[in-house]
């Protein structure tokens, strides 16, 4: 970056590194890092540890930044192939959740099917009207979802190389992925923490919902998937963002010029239970000790996320796992360590109350307020979400 874009951007104090692209970064206290790319990021001061800040949004500008490939960053992440989904799948450590589940073989026989090939509609850059009419003229057949005029189920496995996502049009998001974002409903001009971001769907989604204003802090740790993060923020033309690498259980507010986030989400790391149907290997390496290990992991990022909003602020929790430990002991666990509650939503899904005990544990009875969505309810994958509010 030369010294002029530097001075460009207004607020931004500079950092020295070599590939730096800040526009009009407002408050943005730049770093020492290799790859940012800031443009107007509203009370973002900048960087913090790590390396990869991406911070895209211009004044009154709303052409998105360049691409450089045409391929979706989330095609380079590992797919089933025809040949895995044909395999079949391992349900032995899904048996445990026998008590937990009304029919039962409903549930197993819906693990077993290939999942529907979903993509929600970028609002950032497409009506779905558009977006619909851009796959009827590529003749992609496409079925629209009654909740949400957004989502769409394609007639396409692979919805990356259609040319509708190809314009940034749309992004392949599995359905029950697109819900806690909408649980949050951020507001545009709001600021949120997007606390284990990657590869960016729900940044993504968070964003749109936000019509590209305010500030999105999408942070990471895992440096490798930074790229698909920041990928799919650009090719999706998203302007609010800003990409952090920290470790969220200990994420730093230093580098912003506000105290606190607004609301945030935290779409946490787990043993993936839920995603069977598009990756029917993911439960090979699946073991108890895991759940626990990723449980701890979990329980350290939500309180954080507690500790970073707002009195009267909303924290999402989700994760795509069936185990209890992972969701609601975590919710129980950080209900005794902070100061929040959970809070009853409704959402247009068929869904089952978050279970109060589970293998002699007994949790807050609140965690009823969760909500648990099985593949055989709306043929997706399992999924669960709670909606917190920080208390005042
Ligand atoms: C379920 S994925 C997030 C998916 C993402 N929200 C999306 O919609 O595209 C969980 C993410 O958490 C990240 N992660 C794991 N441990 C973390 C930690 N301690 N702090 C921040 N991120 C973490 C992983 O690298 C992974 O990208």
């Amino acid at each position: 970056m030369s010294v002029s874009d530097r001075e460009r951007a207004e607020g931004f104090r500079g950092c020295g590194c070599s590939s730096v692209v800040a526009e009009r970064a407002e408050g943005f206290r730049g770093c020492g890092c290799s790859s940012v790319v800031a443009e107007r990021a509203e009370g973002f001061r900048g960087y913090v540890c790590g390396s990869s800040v991406v911070a895209v949004r211009a004044e009154g500008v709303r052409g998105r930044p360049a691409t450089t490939t045409g391929v979706s960053a989330h095609d380079r992440l590992p797919k089933p192939t025809s040949a895995a989904r044909a395999n079949p799948v391992s349900m032995e450590e899904l048996e445990r959740y026998e008590p937990l589940i009304e029919e039962f073989d409903a549930f197993r026989a819906a693990c077993e099917r290939p999942l529907p090939s979903v993509v929600r509609v970028n609002t950032i850059e497409a009506t779905p009207e558009r977006a619909k009419r851009a796959l009827d003229e590529e003749g992609v057949g496409w079925t629209g979802r009654e909740w949400s005029d957004a989502v769409l189920e394609l007639d396409t496995d692979n919805p990356g190389s259609t040319w509708a996502s190809y314009h940034g049009w749309i992004h392949g998001q599995e359905e029950v992925s697109v819900i806690p974002a909408e649980v949050l409903a951020p507001e545009p001009g709001e600021r949120v923490w997007d606390a284990c971001a990657a590869p960016g769907s729900k940044t993504t989604q968070l964003a749109a919902l936000m019509d590209d204003e305010g500030l999105v802090v999408a942070n990471d740790n895992n440096l490798g998937r930074l790229s698909a993060l920041r990928f799919n923020t650009e090719r999706l033309g998203v302007t609010n963002a800003v990409v952090t690498n920290q470790d969220a259980r200990n994420f730093s507010l230093k580098p912003f010029d506000f105290p606190a986030f607004d609301k945030a989400l935290v779409d946490v790391p787990c043993s993936c239970e839920g995603t069977i149907r598009k990756n029917p290997t993911t439960l090979d390496d699946w073991s108890l000790g895991h759940v626990r290990s990723v449980a701890g992991v979990q329980k350290g990022i939500l309180r954080r996320a507690v500790q970073a909003t707002k009195p009267g602020g909303t924290v999402v929790y989700s994760t795509c796992t069936f185990a209890p430990e992972e969701n609601e002991a975590v919710l129980d666990h950080v209900l005794a360590e902070e100061e929040c509650r959970l809070v009853e939503f409704e959402f247009p899904l068929e869904s089952r109350p978050g279970v109060t005990e589970w293998q002699g544990d007994a949790y807050d009875g609140s965690v009823r307020k969760a909500k648990r969505f099985y593949p055989h309810h709306n043929d997706t994958g399992g999924f669960f979400c709670a909606k917190l509010e920080v208390g005042e």
